[in-house]
């Protein structure tokens, strides 16, 4: 068996650091700043990182097949120029609801963006209920808001609280996502020709000390890793059995998202928020912010998909 090691190795001191994403071209590593309004990329080989700044709080960054990359910047989709660090929306969300902002978003193995939104914070994950929606885009731009319920006086509810983590089994035919405040990981069934998710059913419900479920990754054996906010860890949830398989401690509570990347994919990088933490749990948590690398896992996990506009 081989031990698990966790090092502290990006200081970049984020409020909330999210988003993880490796870059298979660039070998760096992608992550956002989503109150800090920063995407950075660092790169293991030289550990420099260099930043752009975002006009708005930015959720999630992806590489994108035509060159840079697509961003959540407040309620906007935006094509990024990393050489130029210029910005270009593409589409907007959440028109009607103006304190909306995006947060997680992941592209699907056919190139697909899934992307979600929520409501305002008040305090770090309170929000007012069910403002938030799940979107996807294709490479025509085409925006199709997921999980709508229409009520009985037929005004449209959204079921979302805080969209957050999402990925995809290994046979596509699984959607796993995340709403924070449910405290659980759902999965639902996956269209990958249309993008269609249908049969909710809860795959784990996060125990008493674990947290909010935050973002998350599918390994290689199709299992799931899930960043705990507030719960100081990572867990390793097998979606057939629903079990906790493995649980990975890390040095700061909130424990936000992660992602497999480095040499065969084979090190699991994890972000983290500080934004939140009053002065005391500062003092306890000096690296709270920061980015981590866990090694020695014995898993590995599966190149990131890029958007396909
Ligand atoms: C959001 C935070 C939120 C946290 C916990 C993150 O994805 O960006 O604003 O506090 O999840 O739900
Ligand atoms: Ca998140």
């Amino acid at each position: 068996m081989s031990s698990v090691k966790v090092e502290c190795v990006v200081k970049a001191g984020a409020l909330i650091g999210e988003g993880p994403v490796w870059e298979e071209s660039e070998q760096t590593l992608l992550f956002v700043d989503i109150a800090g309004h920063k995407i950075h990329r660092w790169s293991p080989t030289t550990n420099q990182m260099q930043s752009v700044e975002t006009e708005d709080s930015v959720g999630f960054v992806v590489p994108r097949m035509s060159g840079g990359y697509v961003a959540g910047v407040g309620r906007c989709i935006v094509a990024v120029d990393w050489s130029t660090e210029m910005m270009t929306s593409l589409v907007e969300v959440d028109e009607d609801k103006p304190t909306n902002r995006l947060n997680d978003g992941k592209v699907d193995p056919t190139g697909r963006l899934l992307a979600g939104t929520m409501g305002k914070e008040e305090r770090p994950a309170e929000v007012q209920k069910g403002q938030g929606s799940l979107f996807s885009m294709t490479s025509d731009l085409t925006v199709t808001r997921h999980l709508r319920q229409v009520d009985i006086s037929n005004l449209s509810v959204s079921q979302v609280d805080i969209s957050n983590g999402l990925d995809w089994s290994l046979d596509q035919k699984t959607f796993f996502y995340i709403d924070s405040l449910s405290l659980t990981v759902d999965a639902f069934d996956y269209d990958p020709t249309t993008g269609n998710i249908c049969n909710r059913r809860v795959v784990y419900r996060l125990q008493e000390g674990e947290g909010l479920p935050d973002g998350m990754a599918v390994d290689a054996d199709g299992r799931l890793w899930v960043a705990c906010y507030n719960g100081g860890r990572v867990i390793n949830i097998d979606p057939a059995t629903g079990v906790r398989v493995r649980s990975v401690s890390l040095p700061v509570m909130k424990t936000t998202s992660c992602c497999f990347g480095g040499p065969g994919y084979s090190d699991l990088y994890v972000t983290s928020a500080s934004l939140g933490l009053d002065q005391s749990e500062r003092r306890e948590q000096p690296l709270a912010g920061h980015t981590f690398r866990v090694t020695g896992l014995g898993v590995k996990g599966r190149p990131s998909n890029s958007f396909s506009g």
